[in-house]
């Protein structure tokens, strides 16, 4: 029995217009992903911005209505049961947004944002939940007279670690992270990753963690899946796709984080355009007649790439 499954997940999104307002055509923000995670491992879902993160993530938790497809968790389809706010799935999975600041109300004090899923979740007397609300600060290393403040009182690294703290409220297993510190200075990106690995191992979580860049998911991730227009086109082990990575849109994205080391600046520059006009002669040869990216192939036990048939998997 795997931890989660994702099996053949779809979200269209109904596009309307005309006179009669009636659908005229359809996003295929997801069209058939497949996922399987292990407990306690990190696993990556990178891809440039609208290829369809945010909306698997949604879709998983709940917050996205589905076309088709299943979710399993801990054995148990719980495509329907997602749906309910206040279901055993809901207290096990929780997700953490980009934006710190909008995802916490302006007008509420931490001790409250905090005491919001306790209520939902946990039946705690004031006193148990008062204590649970101080454990929370603790983990996350704010101090304690936190909780009688406002969110904007933080800087937007303290907000994230507010976050992960409602995150964590409930003893989840999973928890899903659009884009964590995409809105943070690089020096706090660090820190609030590093922090989140260091949750991780005391309290045996698994993460899905989303980001748009390779760069960001490198030290955080086991496993990795690469989207490209609400599919997969490669999924492997961060060895995998960081040493042998096979599809042209991977290496795109590697061939795109940024690099710190003022060093060879300029001749990086001139390889990263020479790639891309390789990468605009031969990205076509990714898609089907119907413009849709190839079925994933297996080349090894982990690493799987997508294209029109093995042989074109050099
Ligand atoms: N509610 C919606 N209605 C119609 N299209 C949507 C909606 N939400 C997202 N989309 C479209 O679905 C695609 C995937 O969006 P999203 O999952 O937000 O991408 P990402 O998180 O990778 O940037 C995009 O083309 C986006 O415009
Ligand atoms: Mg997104």
């Amino acid at each position: 029995m795997s931890f989660m499954q994702v099996v053949d997940l779809k979200v269209h999104y109904p596009i309307r217009g005309g006179f009669f307002n009636s659908i005229i055509d359809w996003v295929y923000a997801i069209d058939g992903i497949d996922m399987e995670l292990e407990k306690g491992k990190t696993y990556g879902l990178v891809g440039e911005s609208g290829c369809g993160k945010s909306t698997t993530g949604k879709a998983i938790i709940g917050l996205e209505k589905i076309t088709s497809g299943k979710i399993f968790f801990e054995g148990e389809d719980v495509t329907k049961e997602r749906k309910s706010r206040t279901s055993h799935f809901h207290r096990e999975v929780q997700m953490i947004f980009q934006d710190s600041h909008s995802s916490l109300n302006p007008r509420k004090q931490i001790r409250d944002i905090l005491a919001e899923p306790i209520r939902n979740f946990l039946n705690l007397t004031p006193h148990e939940e008062r204590k649970k609300i101080d454990e929370l600060l603790e983990i996350v290393g704010l101090p304690s007279e936190s909780k009688e403040k406002y969110p904007h009182e933080f800087s937007g690294g303290q907000k994230q670690r507010i976050n992960i703290a409602r995150a964590l409220a409930t003893n989840p297993k999973l928890i899903i992270a659009d884009e964590p510190v995409s809105a943070l200075d690089l020096s706090v990106q660090a820190q609030v990753l590093n922090f989140m690995k260091d949750v991780q191992k005391k309290f045996g979580l698994t993460y899905l963690f989303i980001s748009h860049d390779l760069g960001v998911v490198k030290h955080m991730c086991d496993y990795i899946y690469i989207m490209y227009k609400g599919r997969f086109v490669e999924c492997g082990t961060k060895k995998d796709i960081y040493e042998n990575p096979k599809h042209l849109y991977t290496k795109r994205l590697l061939a795109s984080i940024p690099s710190l080391i003022p060093v060879g600046r300029e001749k990086r520059k001139q390889a990263r355009q020479e790639f891309e006009k390789v990468y605009e002669q031969h990205i076509h040869k990714a898609f089907d007649e119907n413009g849709r990216v190839f079925d994933l192939i297996p080349i090894s036990n982990t690493h799987y790439v997508s294209a029109a048939s093995a042989k074109e998997v050099v």
